[in-house]
């Protein structure tokens, strides 16, 4: 077996709303989910030893099974009845951690893409997102990604038309924000908003760029947390530099602006780094694979 290497690319939420909280602990969601080009990188090395351990660039992250990519690896082979081939993974991560990009979760899909081509297609795109679920809410929409609607914990996907022309400029301060901590404190307060995502299907329908960005929200910015005034201020920074529109992605803390293709953006990227420590110009990716 060849040692097979895959993009794994971040996701960021052009709306999401929360509508029901489960007796599972999870809640449901609706959220309209992009593929950008901000993407870390995986490399799978077949080994003896019937173990399967990851490696990443930033010593932070777990080289066991508490990495998504692991546990990914894992569902794998015992999906494919290979439990005991063991496996190495290595992470060079360039999508920030703990930034509602969906960065673990997308190291765990490219994993079950990389395996399902180094064993020569055994599952379809499908099977694929079904395994992807027991690994992570996110991981079923980052296996095929590109423009979708998920709904439920994030496994039922409608793919959609891609987004008109664009650009991103996305902003992660330093501080990250715990998904489950968000959750919670999401559920403390009586959620009065909630994003039109009929409009915006329809405006992403009729390729309407302007109808689109002045419907993306995110239900988590109405939570009770001070760190979301920084997010109101990168929103700020964004607009006045031209953003049709401006959103905090996921549970955050990453938020980004939506700009017309063209513009240039090496100044408000520029101000943006400064003040707040990362910040990247991104594009649209389109659908990955297709049954
Ligand atoms: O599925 P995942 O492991 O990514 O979820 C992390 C945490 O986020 C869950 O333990 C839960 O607290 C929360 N969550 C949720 N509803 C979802 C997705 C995640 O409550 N649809």
């Amino acid at each position: 077996m060849d040692i097979i290497t895959e993009k794994a690319y971040a996701k960021l939420n052009i709306s999401l709303d929360v509508t029901d909280r489960r007796s599972d602990g999870f809640h449901d969601m609706v959220m309209v989910m992009q593929t950008v080009s901000l993407c870390d990188e995986i490399r799978i090395t077949p080994v003896s030893g019937g173990r399967v351990t990851a490696k990443c660039d930033l010593p932070f992250i777990p080289g066991d099974e508490r990495n998504l990519a692991v546990r990914a690896a894992l569902c794998f082979l015992e999906a494919l009845g290979t439990a005991g081939q063991g496996l190495h993974i290595e992470v060079m991560k360039h999508i920030p951690v703990g930034a509602g990009m969906g960065g673990g979760s997308s190291d765990a899909a490219a994993v079950l893409r990389g395996l399902n081509r180094m064993y020569g297609m055994p599952f379809g795109v499908g099977e694929l997102e079904t395994l992807a679920c027991q690994v992570g809410s996110d991981v079923p929409f980052c296996v095929a990604g590109g423009t979708a609607l998920a709904k439920g914990r994030g496994e039922k996907l409608t793919p959609l038309r891609p987004l008109p022309p664009c650009r991103f400029v996305i902003c992660k301060p330093e501080f990250s924000i715990s998904t489950p901590e968000l959750f919670r404190k999401l559920d403390r307060v009586n959620l009065r908003n909630h994003p039109d995502t009929a409009g915006l299907l329809l405006a992403l329908e009729r390729g309407e760029l302007g109808g689109l960005c002045r419907r993306m929200y995110n239900v988590f910015e109405d939570v009770e947390d001070r760190r979301l005034r920084v997010v109101s201020e990168i929103k700020g920074i964004l607009l006045d530099h031209g953003a049709l529109g401006a959103v905090m992605t996921g549970t955050g803390s990453s938020t980004f602006g939506v700009f017309e293709p063209g513009r240039e953006l090496a100044g408000v990227c520029g101000a943006l780094k400064e003040s707040y420590g990362f910040c990247v110009e991104a594009e649209a990716v389109d659908r990955l694979c297709a049954d």
